[in-house]
């Protein structure tokens, strides 16, 4: 079966089944292909392992991270929102499963990276304030996240994971599409929170639906100063 294909059935079959609370629907939004700054198609095997990478999507304002984890993130995770809509995340994609993407809106207070500041990124490394190894970490209030197992929340006062990034691999060129969200969304609270900032950051176009490709760029990169914690 093809990835894509798969990766619909897997959607379909994961909310077949009998539920005891509502389930968090996957939501499709417009394609992009993840394309590196010069424009180019991002391959999967290119992708540098264990490296902070964003792009926005699926709004011109709503950053999200691109991790190869440099292993195959689980086949799949179990996994609720704050509201308690059960979803299933279906693991990562790429040769070796290992590239993953998630909302790097933080599920607690929506700290998020702009490019003044990040307090929230990916840490391959354990640190004094990080029991975990290959987190990402909100230095907010230390929330912490398994990208290899849906963004879980592993510590901390988040109260959901992060919203995993539906993404389609296409074998025969190993390029990637994002196609949508899985989990809890907080796009609405988060243009609600940070208007005047986005206002400020996009002008009129903090809302705008990506489509067609979107740029990814490394955190070093976009972000001019990284809160370690
Ligand atoms: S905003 Fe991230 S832990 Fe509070």
């Amino acid at each position: 079966m093809e990835r894509r294909d798969f990766i619909r059935f897997c959607a379909a079959s994961a909310f077949a089944a009998p539920a005891l609370a509502a389930d968090a629907q996957p939501r499709f939004y417009a394609r992009a292909k993840l394309v590196d700054p010069e424009g180019e198609p991002l391959h999967a095997d290119a992708i540098p392992a264990n490296r902070n990478l964003i792009f926005h999507y699926p709004f011109a304002a709503t950053p999200c991270f691109l991790l190869n984890l440099g292993r195959p993130a689980k086949s799949s995770a179990l996994l609720k929102t704050a509201a308690n809509e059960r979803y299933e995340w279906h693991g990562g994609v790429g040769p070796a499963r290992a590239v993953v993407a998630y909302s790097a809106i933080c599920a607690h207070k929506m700290s998020y990276p702009t490019k003044d500041i990040s307090f929230i990124s990916f840490r391959a490394e354990k640190s004094a304030r990080n029991k975990f190894g290959s987190v990402i970490h909100c230095c907010s209030e230390h929330s912490q996240y398994d990208p290899a197992e849906g963004a879980k929340v592993l510590a901390g006062p988040a109260p959901q994971p992060l919203a995993a990034i539906l993404l389609e691999h296409d074998p025969a060129t190993d390029e990637i599409e994002a196609v949508g969200t899985l989990g809890g969304e907080m796009f609405n609270e988060f243009f609600g929170k940070f208007a005047f900032r986005l206002a400020l950051e996009h002008g009129g176009r903090a809302q705008a639906a990506v489509s067609g490709s979107c740029v990814v760029q490394s955190l070093d990169n976009y972000c001019r100063q990284q809160v370690k914690c």
